[in-house]
Parts: structure tokens; C-alpha cells; sequence
């Protein structure tokens, strides 16, 4: 037989599967939980700065960026790691968090990036199913090397209670990492767990908020031993300089992210409630998407129907949450166009 010349733990596993990006224009897209709202104007002036700068490589260290989210959370920038994406984050806090006999952990549903992670390392993964209603569910004495604690968690944008993340943070035995990417959307943050214990991280993303998916920049605080790690086995220069300079400027202007959250967060309570009055089943969400049961078909046909209508909502398949979709809140003409579309859906 033919010898393959890829790692067997590379072959067997599946990859993670992206939201669709249609390539033609014309789609209403509400499958990524992208923001539908522009960035910050102040990005344009770093846009049309001298171009003759990018012959340098970026600063290895991202320190002006660094130095302001430190500024930003109160912290010192040897407490920031910025990564390419918080997905680089995740995949550097395994590499960096879990010896070759341990797990990670993570809540089933969540971001279906962490098996794959943990997947190709080829660790062990110790999820942790949640209540049907998608609420907290810890088994007595559950223990991994790693948990990735989503909060507010995807695919359902559900926020788990502030003690039961601070008791889970306090006795749990390895490296937890909040994973934050949505909680500008939320009604409170778990920074201030990543000061008090130093076994705890916390993940921000400039893809949600900040209206910057296209950019890839995210980042991680915590203690300085567990930053310093990172920061060994980053690539040399895993932040490029554009992204850098724009990253920092969408941090400067605060005003702007907290304006656009907020039409996001008052359209996400509309759609809820319309929803709801139309028979759909809508979970309580702290984030920029609904997770709904749609009523009378399965989710898939409703999915179906809509994209017919050149509208893309995030179905995912599986026994429990494939009968929900996920809709990402989009722009308030967008959301008229999805209620108007599910009106003529398959009722
Ligand atoms: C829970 C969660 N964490 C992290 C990410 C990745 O964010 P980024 O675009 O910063 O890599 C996503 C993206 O959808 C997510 O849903």
C-alpha cells in the first residue's frame, strides 16, 4: 500500500467547516456572526498612510497595540498576547497549555473550532454536554488540562452565571481560558477573573465588535507566566503591521464600537421578540446572533427556504442543535428583510 505522506492523526480528522462566503454578491449574511456596521473612520487616515512602510516586518512584539489594551483593561502589556484572530490564540494556548497526555475540554455545543485544535495536536478531548436548555452543566470532579469556557457561548448566546464561572475558574485544575469573542454584546464581563486567578485567560476578538473580521486580529490577558508561554511559540511575526496600525486605531475609538454594539443589542431584542410572536423558540442571547427553533418544519427546510431567498442563516447539523439556526443580527433593514422572508417561509 502506498505510504501517506501525512500524519495519520491529520488524515482521520475532519476539518473545521467555516460559514459560507459567497463568492457572488446579493446574499444577505447573517451565517458568520460577522458585524454588519462599517469600522471606524479613523481607520481610513492608517489606510492612507505611506505604503513604502511595509518593506519592514511589523513590530514582533505588538507593543503600541499591546500598550493599549493593557491601557484599556487596566492591565500591563506583559499581561496582552495579541494573536492573528483569537482562533490563533486558541490553537497557540493549546500548543503552549496541554502535555501529549493531556485534554481539553470545552462545552458540547460550542465553537466547533477546539476539537479540531485539540484534534490535530493529537490530544485527548474531554467535552462537557450541556443542559438541554443549553444552560451550565459540570459533571463532580471533571478535570482536563485545558477547558475553553465560551461565554457568551456559541452557537446559543447564552452568558453563564458570574459565580458558577468564578467557582469553575477557582477549583479547576489546568489553564482556563474565557473565550470572549462576543461580550460587547453582553451585559457583563469575566475580565477581572483573569487578575484574580492565575490559571485563567481571557480571549477578546476585533472580529465581532470591532466590525474588523476581515482583519484577523485578536488577544488574550491573563497572568504574565502563562502570556510569556505564548510569546515563546508564536510565529516570529504573527501580527502583521497593517494590522497592527488599524487594530489600534479601532481600540482608540471606543465611541464608535459602543454605538454600533448598541443598535445591534436593541435589534437583537426586536427580532427576538418578533420571532417569538411568529411561534419561533428564541434562547436568551447576550451576542450579536439569535439562536432560534424555528416552528412547524425542520430548521434545515427553513435554512433552505431562506438561502432561496438569498438569505444566509447558519444551520448546523446534529441531533440536539439541528433543529435550531443561528442568525446573526444584521442591520435593521437586513432583519426586515429576514422577518419578511420568513413570513413567506415554509409555514
Ligand atoms: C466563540 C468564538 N471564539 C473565537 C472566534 C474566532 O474569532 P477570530 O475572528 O478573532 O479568530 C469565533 C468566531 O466565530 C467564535 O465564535
Amino acid at each position: 500500500m502506498k505510504r501517506s505522506l501525512v500524519r495519520q492523526a491529520v488524515e482521520r480528522m475532519h476539518a473545521y467547516a467555516p460559514g459560507e462566503q459567497p463568492r457572488e454578491p446579493g446574499f444577505i449574511k447573517l451565517n458568520t456572526n460577522e458585524n454588519p456596521y462599517p469600522p471606524s473612520a479613523a481607520i481610513q487616515e492608517v489606510l492612507q498612510r505611506p505604503f513604502d512602510r511595509l518593506r519592514l516586518y511589523p513590530d514582533p512584539l505588538c507593543m503600541d497595540l499591546r500598550v493599549e489594551l493593557a491601557r484599556l483593561h487596566g492591565r500591563r502589556p506583559e499581561q496582552v498576547f495579541v494573536g492573528n484572530g483569537s482562533d490563533e490564540v486558541l490553537a497557540l494556548c493549546v500548543r503552549a497549555f496541554v502535555e501529549r497526555t493531556g485534554s481539553v475540554g470545552y462545552f458540547e455545543p460550542s465553537y466547533s473550532l477546539y476539537p479540531v485544535l485539540a484534534t490535530a495536536e493529537e490530544l485527548a478531548v474531554r467535552p462537557v454536554p450541556l443542559n438541554s436548555d443549553f444552560s451550565w452543566a459540570m459533571p463532580a470532579e471533571y478535570a482536563a488540562s485545558l477547558f475553553f469556557l465560551t461565554t457568551p457561548n456559541a452557537p446559543t448566546g447564552v452568558q453563564y452565571p458570574r459565580e458558577t464561572v468564578r467557582e469553575f475558574c477557582a477549583h479547576f485544575p489546568g489553564v482556563v481560558v474565557l473565550d470572549e469573542a462576543y461580550v460587547d454584546f453582553a451585559r457583563e464581563h469575566f475580565m477581572d477573573l483573569a487578575l484574580e486567578f492565575d490559571n485563567v485567560l481571557v480571549a477578546r476578538s476585533f472580529s465581532k465588535s470591532y466590525s474588523l473580521a476581515g482583519l484577523r486580529v485578536g488577544y488574550v490577558v491573563g497572568a504574565e507566566p502563562l502570556i510569556g508561554a505564548l510569546f515563546k511559540i508564536k510565529d516570529s511575526y504573527n501580527v502583521d503591521r497593517l494590522a497592527q496600525e488599524i487594530a489600534l486605531a479601532a481600540v482608540l475609538d471606543q465611541k464608535h464600537m459602543r454605538r454600533n454594539v448598541e443598535c445591534i443589542q436593541m435589534s437583537r431584542e426586536h427580532t427576538a421578540a418578533t420571532l417569538r410572536e411568529r411561534g419561533f423558540d428564541v434562547g436568551p442571547s447576550e451576542s450579536n446572533f439569535l439562536w432560534v427553533k424555528p416552528p412547524r418544519r425542520p430548521a434545515a427546510e427553513w435554512h433552505a427556504a431562506l438561502r432561496e431567498q438569498r438569505i444566509l442563516v447558519r444551520h448546523f447539523p446534529g441531533k440536539q442543535i439541528g433543529a435550531y439556526l443561528r442568525i446573526t443580527i444584521g442591520t435593521e433593514s437586513e432583519m426586515t428583510a429576514l422577518l419578511d422572508a420568513l413570513n413567506a417561509g415554509p409555514i
